[in-house]
């Protein structure tokens, strides 16, 4: 099969397209022809290898496992013997901590992060919802407990995150507010946010309205700034750990009625995570939700595609046409 194999950290190059062999499979798991996979921002450190820190569990000198790639949306062709949820032409998206994704045929546990897909969505929509979408219920229903009436403002409003975090928050009736660039005002606008504000334009830190749940999808604006944004009980929420971010999440935990939070969403249960996905697929296979795929590329098109997501620009999400 064809698949990007990346042997050693560093830039675009080593991302090499190659003819390896098929993955095996255990009797617990099924065997996906792969239609997309995605590019994010976590894709592009882990071939980087920065930062140097993660090489402890990517490998110190190369990376351990040569094919990137978190998430997939495919069809199934074999099963594993003591397969009973799924069979043979079922279509199928979901991803996986162990990678392997950057590829036309991937194995997983049927008891992972798998479900069937939607009547209504392309395996390009579907590729980005396991791991971008599951993340905003992670941090929109688990960690800042959205409810309906919240004012909830999402910064980076534009991305991989923000797009599907505008439409959650919209869908439990909150009041959304989405901050992003000029050229983006329009699309984050035809989510369903309320109101838009344009960063080149305005500090929102600074208009004098404050929110329940700020959640800063690409953690351009700490805590120390958002504070006075906040109501008295407000929660300032994160994905994008740094010393800071850390030491403002234990010190919130102690003092102050302002909240600080941040979750690694891979390290989530997968019966949790699970439960987020399958939510999304009903919001999906509704209508209440879409994925914004902002660039689409083929495999072989994959530098182009991380060097775009390394600009921090991307749009909604970036999908490789497997
Ligand atoms: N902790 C976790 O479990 C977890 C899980 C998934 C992802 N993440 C992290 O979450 C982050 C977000 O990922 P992503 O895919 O949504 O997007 P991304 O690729 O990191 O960022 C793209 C977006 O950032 C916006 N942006 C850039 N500068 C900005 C600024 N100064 N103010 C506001 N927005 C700005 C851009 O909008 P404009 O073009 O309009 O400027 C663009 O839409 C990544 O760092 C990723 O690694 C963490």
């Amino acid at each position: 099969m064809k698949a990007i194999k990346c042997h050693e950290y560093g830039s675009t190059e080593v991302l090499q397209l190659s003819d390896v062999e098929k993955p095996s499979y255990k009797s617990n798991e099924v065997l996906i022809r792969n239609y997309a996979t995605t590019v994010t921002a976590a894709d592009t450190m882990m071939r980087k290898g920065k930062p140097y820190i993660g090489r402890l569990y990517l490998g110190l000198s190369r990376p351990n496992k040569a094919i990137l790639g978190f998430e997939f949306a495919g069809e199934i062709v074999e099963i594993g013997k003591d397969v009973s949820l799924f069979k043979i032409g079922d279509k199928v998206f979901g991803g996986t901590t162990t990678l392997g994704c950057y590829a036309e045929y991937v194995s997983v546990s049927e008891e992972g992060l798998l479900i069937t897909m939607p009547n209504n969505t392309s395996y390009e929509e579907a590729c980005p919802v396991s791991g971008s979408g599951v993340t905003v219920l992670n941090y929109l229903k688990v960690l800042g407990k959205v409810k309906k009436g919240d004012k909830v403002l999402i910064n980076g409003a534009s991305g991989g995150l923000g797009t599907y975090a505008v439409q959650f928050a919209k869908h439990v009736g909150a009041e959304v507010t989405g901050v992003c660039s000029t050229a983006n005002t329009a699309m984050v606008k035809s989510l369903g946010a309320h109101k838009v504000i344009d960063y080149t334009m305005e500090d929102f830190t600074k208009g004098g309205q404050l929110y329940n749940i700020i959640f800063d999808t690409v953690g351009k604006r700490s805590f120390s700034d958002c504070k006075k944004a906040l109501t008295s009980h407000g929660v300032y929420l994160s994905p994008i750990i740094n010393f800071q971010l850390f030491l403002h999440t234990i010190l919130s935990l102690i003092a102050g009625s302002k909240k600080v939070k941040f979750s690694f969403t891979g390290m989530v249960a997968v019966k949790e995570r699970l439960a987020h996905f399958i939510e999304l697929k009903e919001l999906l296979a509704t209508g209440k939700i879409k994925t914004v795929v902002g660039k689409q590329y083929s495999l072989s098109q994959i530098g182009e595609a991380h060097t775009y997501v390394e600009t921090g620009h991307k749009k909604g999400n970036v999908v490789i046409v497997v």
